[in-house]
């Protein structure tokens, strides 16, 4: 099995070290448009393997397409990350072009692959993925809601001092600032509703410091952040290739669910051997329902960017 990481950035080349150490795959290659880079950062983690133990072959290659050939799952990570003080979502004009072109010379070596989206703005990139390949619905996933649900975990910790893996929660709707929703009425510390522990004015806390949280590392970091985001990949990749079936929150193409039509955003979705399985109906209350048709609307509006720019 090939696993693909497009983009040898901070995000990508995390990704692609999450996954060999892992041993996601017999190989994994790390593409980069900018010579040296991918081969670079590959080396590096090939020569963890004696360190770490694993027999997983990482390779470079700058803009080779042909040896991402036979892929059975690719991440894009391709394009520019956010500065500080910008949102996600001024980076379409960029970013569209790029993650166009790179999901169109994946296809055309991995037929059969299914595509990870992350660049930003994330929903809007796996909208034009999904509608510039053509391909089936369950293979473009965008990857949002695994990285948002565990920042809104941390945030959760923090005010209980649970154990971040103890705690059921996640977060649906856009990955944008003012789009995500954390769900904390639905939030459990191992099946004990979360809200039995925090005020409401903590609540409140933990749900704001939750959306801003990729805005926040952004900020102190002075670019986009990457240890999160590179296992939140790494860990739908493992659910793909093993096929475990686990529950993720993603955004995937909807056509009628949770009310939206032609569109993705995200929604709890199981992720197995053939990609986005099958997205699971959550009963939301009334509060919630007009959160995430707001955020519908809001990442419409992104996406007609696309057609009023003609890029598909
Ligand atoms: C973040 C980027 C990956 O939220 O969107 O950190």
């Amino acid at each position: 099995m090939k696993i693909t990481v497009i983009g040898a950035g901070a995000v990508g080349a995390t990704a692609a070290d999450n996954i060999t150490r892992k041993e996601l795959a017999e190989e994994v290659i790390l593409l980069d448009i900018k010579e040296g880079v991918a081969e670079g950062k590959a080396q590096d983690i090939s020569q963890t393997a004696a360190l770490l133990g694993f027999d997983t072959k990482i390779t470079g290659v700058t803009n080779d397409y042909e040896k991402t050939a036979g892929s059975s799952v690719a991440v894009i990570t391709s394009g520019i990350p956010r500065k500080p003080g910008m949102t996600r979502e001024e980076l379409i004009g960029t970013n569209a072009n790029i993650v166009k072109s790179v999901a169109e010379n994946l296809l055309k070596y991995s037929p059969e692959v299914i595509i990870l989206v992350v660049s930003n703005p994330m929903d809007t990139m796996t909208y034009l993925t999904l509608k510039a390949t053509g391909l089936p619905k369950n293979r473009i996933i965008g990857m949002g809601g695994a990285l948002d649900s565990s920042r809104f975990k941390y945030q959760i910790s923090q005010h209980t001092g649970a154990s971040p893996s103890d705690l059921n929660a996640i977060v649906i709707g856009g990955h944008g600032d003012t789009t995500m929703i954390p769900l904390i009425k639905h939030a459990t510390w191992n099946s004990i509703p979360v809200t039995q522990f925090l005020s409401a004015q903590q609540q409140e806390q933990v749900v704001a410091d939750t959306m801003v949280g990729g805005a926040t590392l952004t900020k102190l970091i002075g670019t986009s952040a990457w240890y999160a985001p590179g296992a939140a990949i790494a860990g739908m990749v493992e659910s793909i290739v093993r096929n475990q079936k686990k529950l993720f929150t993603a955004s995937v193409y909807l056509e009628g669910e949770y009310g939206e039509q032609d569109i993705t955003l995200g929604v709890p979705v199981i992720i197995g051997k053939n990609g986005a399985e099958k997205i699971i109906a959550l009963q939301l209350d009334e509060e919630d329902k007009a959160k995430f048709r707001q955020s519908a609307e809001a990442v419409r509006s992104m996406n007609n960017v696309l057609s009023e720019s003609k890029i598909i």
